[in-house]
């Protein structure tokens, strides 16, 4: 069987996390891809030389151009510019100030990869994500099914994290999901969340479950004010996990940006929700049957979305 092939635009600190975990779990080939010249290249090629030691056969390769991504069945897209605190005000942009700024470099990405592997799926990491999905989907003309987003892999990673990190229980143990927009106004959902079936209702205050639910919605920004940029292995982490789920078929029910069509009332809007991944991208997405105060947050984070949107100009 011919070995799978992923793409990954954009070799910064997500990006070559990406390539590490790819090719650490033997998942893919990889093609990095960047505009910066040699930062592909010569990432790969380090990562490439740790095969002897790590015992992976997979092939890497860094490149400028898009020539090499030809045929990939993956495409991860984690090219843009992240939030970096400006020299001259201190101040950090939010995400959403980043959107005219990724718009554009996203939307170039696409097209190109897009042109070299037009049976891809498309995998979207950039800033602000949900928006960015919309440029994806716009510039490759792709289904929507073969363009989905990651946030509610990582922003549930972390949810998962606090609760475990709370309860001194394994992290193997927390069952929850996170949904919504990217952002500040993510939807953790508590009614949804067990300790091995067990609801977390009953096994913490509700202040401290009210705690970790604000340290989830801000856990992009907690990272960054500790490090001055944003976070990597998670984020990549939470890439890789749904990358993997395509390759391999699996079927996982990884909370995702999909563009919805009517489902959870919305319509022509990318924003998190469960979602069945394999092979053919976003196979399905699941309809929770949210409550009044959940549906209420829900609506909140997708104003907060197409507040973004709006900004494309699609
Ligand atoms: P980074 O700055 O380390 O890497 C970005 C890379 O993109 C750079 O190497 C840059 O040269 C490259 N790039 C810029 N324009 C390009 C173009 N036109 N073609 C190819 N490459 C290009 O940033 P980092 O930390 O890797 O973050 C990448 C993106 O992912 C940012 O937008 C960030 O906000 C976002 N992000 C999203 C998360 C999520 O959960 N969805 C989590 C973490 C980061
Ligand atoms: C994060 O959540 C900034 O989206 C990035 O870490």
């Amino acid at each position: 069987m011919a070995r799978k092939k992923v793409t990954i635009v954009g070799a910064g600190n997500v990006g070559a996390t990406c390539a590490h975990w790819i090719v650490s779990k033997d998942l893919a080939d990889v093609v990095l891809v960047d505009v910066v010249e040699g930062l592909a290249q010569g990432k790969a090629l380090d990562l490439a030389q740790s095969a002897p030691v790590m015992g992976f056969d997979v092939k890497l390769v860094g490149s400028t151009s898009y020539e090499a991504t030809a045929d990939s069945d993956v495409v991860v897209i984690t090219a843009g510019v992240p939030r970096r605190k400006d020299p001259a005000t201190g101040k950090y942009p939010s995400r959403d100030e980043l959107v005219k700024t990724n718009q554009g470099i996203v939307g170039e990405v696409t097209r190109q990869v897009a042109k070299y592997s037009p049976n891809s799926i498309l995998v979207v990491v950039s800033n602000p994500l949900d928006a960015m999905c919309h440029v994806a989907y716009h510039e490759s003309g792709f289904p929507s099914e073969r363009v989905i987003g990651q946030a509610g892999a990582l922003d549930t990673a972390r949810y998962k994290t606090f609760i475990a990190m709370e309860l001194g229980v394994s992290v193997s143990d927390i069952h929850g999901i996170v949904l919504g927009g990217h952002g500040d106004t993510m939807v953790p959902l508590p009614r949804h969340t067990s300790v091995a079936g067990i609801p977390v209702r009953e096994l913490m205050a509700e202040d401290r479950l009210q705690a970790i639910i604000q340290r989830t919605r801000n856990g992009g920004g907690e990272i960054v004010g500790l490090i001055g940029v944003s976070a990597w292995y998670a984020p990549a982490a939470g890439t890789v996990e749904m990358v993997e789920a395509i390759l391999k078929d699996q079927k996982r029910v990884i909370p995702s940006a999909v563009l919805l069509k009517g489902q959870y009332g919305y319509n022509d809007l990318y924003i998190g929700v469960p979602v069945v991944i394999g092979a053919n991208g976003a196979e399905r997405i699941i309809e929770m049957e949210l409550n009044d105060e959940e549906k209420g947050m829900l609506e909140v984070s997708a104003k907060a979305v197409r507040d973004v949107v709006s900004i494309l100009g699609y």
